[in-house]
C-alpha cells in the first residue's frame, strides 16, 4: 500500500488503526499452527476476535455509511443499500422529505473547497492553516434517510441569484456559515478579484455588516452582525445605573430595515442568550418602555423569536423574500455551559450512533426555547412563510467539527487547552452541509417558482 497523503489520514484515525491491527492478527492465523501446545489456545482467540471483528466491522459499514464510494472501503463488502430506493429531494416525490433526518456518511468527494483557495474566510475559522492535523472533519457529507441531496453546484447556485441579494443576520456562527457560503460559491469563479466588499471592508471580526458581490452575477452575499436580531440600544431615561444597555424585545434591530428586501434571508439567534452576555454585562430585557429586571434570560430568548416571526410575517413579503430560521447550533462543552471546559479538542469523528442519545437536547434550554416557538408558529398557517433549517439533531453529532485551539491564526499558534473553541466552526467543516440544505431548500422553491405560494413552500 502506497502512503499517499490521505492514507496517512486513515492511519492516524484511531478507529482504523485498531482495525488494521486485527485484521493483521487474522492474516497471520496459519502460522500459529507450529506452535501445537497453543493451537486450540489460539484458535479459540482468533476465532472470538474474528467474530468481535466482524460484528465490529458490520457496525462501522453502517455507522460510516461506507456505501462502496471509497474505493479503500471496496473489500468491506455492502449490503446493497438503500441509496438507489430514495428520491431525489428536487424530484417531486421528494416533496414530502425531511431533509434534516439522516446520517453524516464519508464521502472522499469532499471537501467542496480548500481553505486555501478561498479568501473570504476569517482567520478563525481556518483550522489547517492554524495546525489542526488532521483533515476527517472535511470528509463528511448529510444523507438525508429518505430522499437525496442535489450535488452543490456552485455555478448553478449564482445563476440563480442573478441580480438577487442573500442576506444572513445573526451572531458569529452565522458569520461562520456566510463565510462558508462565499468560500463554495466563489469555487466556481475562475476570476477572484470579480468578487468584492461593496465597501472595501476586509472580512474581520467587525461589527456591522459586509456585503460580497460576484460582479458577473450582480449578485450580493450579505452577513449583518445581529446576535439577538432584536433591538440592543440605550435604556430608558430614568433606569438604574446599573443598566447599560437593554434588549427591546418587541422590536427589531436597526438593520433589519436592510434585511427585509433581500431575496434570501437566513435569520439566527441564539448563543448570546445566556447571563454572561447579557445581564452580567449590564443588559437587561424591555418590554414597551419597562425595563423588566427580574425577566429570565430564556423567557425573553422566546419573546424575541416571537418578535422575529412577527417581523417575518408583517414586514417581509413572502412573495418575494424567502426566510429560514436557523435552528440552534449545538456547542460542546460539558453540560452545554462553556465554564465548564470544553470536550470538543482532539475529537477526529463525528457521534455517529443513534441519533436520539446524542441529542442531550435537556441540556440546550436554547434548543428547547427556539424549538418550542418555532414549532407552536409552523403550526399556524398563517405565520408559516418561513422556513426552519433544523440543523440542530445533524450538527450535535460533530464535535469533531469546532476550531478547538486552532482559531488564533497561524502567526500566534495553538490556544491553550482551556481556552478551546467549541462552538465555532472549521472550514471547511459542518456549516457547508447547512449550506447545502439551504442550496437545495433555495432551489426547490425556485423550481416552484418564487411567489407560488407558502401551501408549497411548506410541504
Ligand atoms: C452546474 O450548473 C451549470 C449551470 O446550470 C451547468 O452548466 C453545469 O453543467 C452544472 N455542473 C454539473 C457538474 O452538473
Ligand atoms: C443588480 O441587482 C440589483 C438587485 O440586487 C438590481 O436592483 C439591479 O437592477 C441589478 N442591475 C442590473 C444591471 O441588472
Ligand atoms: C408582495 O410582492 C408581490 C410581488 O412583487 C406584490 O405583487 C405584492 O403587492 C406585495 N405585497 C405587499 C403586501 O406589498
Ligand atoms: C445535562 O445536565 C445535567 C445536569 O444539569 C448533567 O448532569 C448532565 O451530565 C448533562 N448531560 C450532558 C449530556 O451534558
Ligand atoms: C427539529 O428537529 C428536531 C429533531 O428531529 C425536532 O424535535 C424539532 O421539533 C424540530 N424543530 C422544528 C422547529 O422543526
Ligand atoms: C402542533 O401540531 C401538532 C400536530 O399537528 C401537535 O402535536 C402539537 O402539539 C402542536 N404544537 C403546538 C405548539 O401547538
Amino acid at each position: 500500500m502506497s502512503k499517499s497523503a490521505s492514507l496517512k489520514e486513515i492511519e492516524t484515525m484511531p478507529v482504523f488503526e485498531a482495525f488494521k491491527k486485527i485484521k493483521r492478527l487474522r492474516f497471520s492465523e496459519p502460522s500459529l499452527g507450529v506452535l501445537a501446545f497453543f493451537v486450540g489456545f489460539f484458535v479459540v482467540i482468533a476465532f472470538l476476535i474474528g467474530g468481535l471483528f466482524y460484528l465490529d466491522y458490520r457496525d462501522l459499514t453502517r455507522r460510516f455509511g461506507l456505501s462502496g464510494q471509497s474505493q479503500r472501503f471496496n473489500w468491506l463488502q455492502v449490503k446493497g443499500s438503500a441509496q438507489e430506493q430514495r428520491f431525489e429531494f428536487l424530484s417531486e416525490k421528494g416533496g414530502g422529505c425531511d431533509l434534516f433526518d439522516g446520517n453524516w456518511v464519508w464521502d472522499k468527494n469532499y471537501p467542496l473547497y480548500q481553505s486555501k483557495d478561498c479568501n473570504f474566510l476569517d482567520e478563525g475559522f481556518q483550522c489547517s492553516e492554524n495546525g489542526r492535523p488532521d483533515q476527517f472533519y472535511t470528509k463528511w457529507r448529510w444523507q438525508p434517510k429518505d430522499c437525496n441531496l442535489p450535488r452543490f453546484n456552485a455555478t448553478l447556485m449564482l445563476e440563480k441569484l442573478r441580480n438577487k441579494r442573500l442576506v444572513f443576520a445573526g451572531d458569529s456562527i452565522g458569520r461562520n456559515q456566510w463565510e462558508s457560503l462565499l468560500c463554495m460559491l466563489s469555487s466556481a469563479v475562475p476570476n477572484k478579484e470579480s468578487i468584492y466588499e461593496v465597501h472595501g471592508s476586509p472580512i474581520t471580526k467587525h461589527k456591522g455588516f459586509l456585503v460580497f458581490k460576484f460582479k458577473e452575477f450582480n449578485c450580493t452575499v450579505e452577513y449583518y452582525r445581529a446576535p439577538f436580531l432584536v433591538l440592543q440600544s440605550r435604556p430608558p431615561p430614568g433606569a438604574p445605573r446599573n443598566i447599560r444597555t437593554t434588549l427591546k424585545l418587541d422590536n427589531m434591530d436597526w438593520h433589519s430595515l436592510k434585511w427585509k428586501d433581500a431575496d434570501v434571508l437566513v435569520l439566527n439567534t441564539g448563543h448570546w442568550w445566556n447571563y454572561e452576555k447579557t445581564m452580567r454585562g449590564g443588559c437587561y430585557f424591555q418590554e414597551g418602555m419597562q425595563v423588566k429586571m427580574e425577566m429570565k434570560v430564556e423567557d425573553a430568548y422566546g419573546r424575541a423569536i416571537e418578535t422575529v416571526l412577527k417581523w417575518i410575517h408583517d414586514a417581509v413579503n413572502s412573495s418575494e423574500t424567502q426566510v429560514f430560521f436557523r435552528t440552534y447550533a449545538p456547542v460542546h462543552f460539558r453540560g452545554g455551559d462553556w465554564r465548564n471546559g470544553g470536550t470538543c479538542h482532539l475529537e477526529t469523528l463525528p457521534d455517529l450512533g443513534s441519533s436520539s442519545s446524542l441529542v442531550p437536547s435537556d441540556n440546550w434550554s436554547q434548543f428547547k426555547i427556539a424549538s418550542s416557538v418555532l414549532s407552536a408558529y409552523s403550526n399556524n398557517s398563517e405565520m408559516t412563510n418561513f422556513k426552519v433549517l433544523n440543523i440542530s439533531s445533524m450538527t450535535a453529532q460533530r464535535k469533531d467539527g469546532h476550531s478547538s485551539l486552532y482559531y488564533l491564526g497561524p502567526k500566534v499558534g495553538l490556544a491553550p487547552l482551556h481556552r478551546q473553541d467549541c462552538s465555532h466552526w472549521c472550514l471547511p467543516g459542518v456549516p457547508d452541509a447547512w449550506n447545502e440544505l439551504l442550496y437545495a431548500l433555495f432551489l426547490k422553491h425556485e423550481a416552484a417558482g418564487a411567489g407560488a405560494g407558502t401551501g408549497t413552500w411548506n410541504s
